[in-house]
């Protein structure tokens, strides 16, 4: 039987120190944002994990209140400074919000590409598009978002944007990846877990890593941080992919 339970007695790690385990367990990815108030936390967990800047990748996030162009330059500099660094590896508008600004996310996203271009932002990309907002940024932009980072997990599949951002490639990310744990007792992701010998965790982790999708799972659990890392010595078949694909039948969003 694999272990489900017994994480929770563990004492949870302050930001900064879970961002250094986590990047110490092997992770070369942290995603955080403005809106999540943990920048500067980043920033001082890559410090002490002592690395090289360069090798870890750095997500970030324009806040939903800062899509005016001067909102935005100054949301930019904001998050370099909190995360005591001169660049970010990739940044995101947050949200498309069509109800604010106009909905003129097409010139937050033109000055993205200034950020893009001067180098301070390595790469740009978008989160929580939906193919009317994708559409639209294409009819005003040439630069395609690098990413596109929506809620994806078993109960709720996204296939429709997951579709669009493949046809135009853009990386799909899956935030909230294991549904805030909502997942972890289904049947059918419990059983495929006792037959590999894996937590439920593991398996929807990596049914997320063989359909192509990015993951970045949070936690800030010690014995969560290091299991969620341990994704690459087994393998689910293809019915067993299904299955959790089919699990979507029982569909919701954590938001
Ligand atoms: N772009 C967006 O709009 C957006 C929205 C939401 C999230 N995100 C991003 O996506 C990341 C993940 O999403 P999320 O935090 O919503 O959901 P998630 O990663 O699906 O779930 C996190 C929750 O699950 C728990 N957990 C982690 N590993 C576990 C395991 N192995 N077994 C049991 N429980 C486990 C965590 O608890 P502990 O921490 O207590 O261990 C936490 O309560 C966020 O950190 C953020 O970077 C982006």
């Amino acid at each position: 039987m694999a272990t489900h339970t017994g994480f929770q007695q563990q004492r949870p790690f302050a930001r900064s120190a879970a961002v250094r385990s986590a990047l110490e367990v092997g992770y070369r990815h942290i995603d955080t944002a403005e809106m999540y108030g943990n920048e500067k936390e980043v920033g001082q967990g890559i410090r002490d994990a002592g690395l090289e800047r360069g090798a870890v990748f750095v997500t970030s996030k324009l806040n939903n209140g800062y899509h005016r162009p001067d909102d935005a330059r100054r949301a930019f500099d904001a998050t370099l400074s909190a995360l005591g660094s001169d660049y970010v590896d990739l940044f995101l508008i947050h949200w498309p919000l069509p109800t604010l600004y106009h909905g003129d996310f097409v010139s937050t996203w033109n000055v993205l590409e200034e950020f893009a271009k001067d180098g301070r932002a390595r790469s740009i990309g978008v989160s929580n598009f939906q193919v009317a907002h994708l559409d639209r940024l294409a009819d005003g932009s040439q630069t395609v978002p690098a990413v596109n980072q929506i809620e994806v997990h078993p109960y709720f599949g996204n296939e429709q944007v997951r579709s669009y951002d493949h046809t135009h490639r853009i990386a799909t990310e899956a935030w909230s990846p294991i549904a805030q744990g909502k997942v972890l007792d289904d049947p059918v992701i419990t059983r495929i877990a006792d037959v590999h010998g894996k937590t439920p965790a593991q398996v929807v982790l990596r049914w997320h890593i063989q359909r192509g999708d990015i993951v970045f799972p949070k936690s800030v659990t010690p014995e969560r941080i290091r299991a969620n890392f341990e994704l690459f010595d087994f393998e689910v078949d293809d019915t067993d992919m299904e299955a959790i694909s089919d699990t979507a039948s029982r569909s919701f969003s954590v938001r």
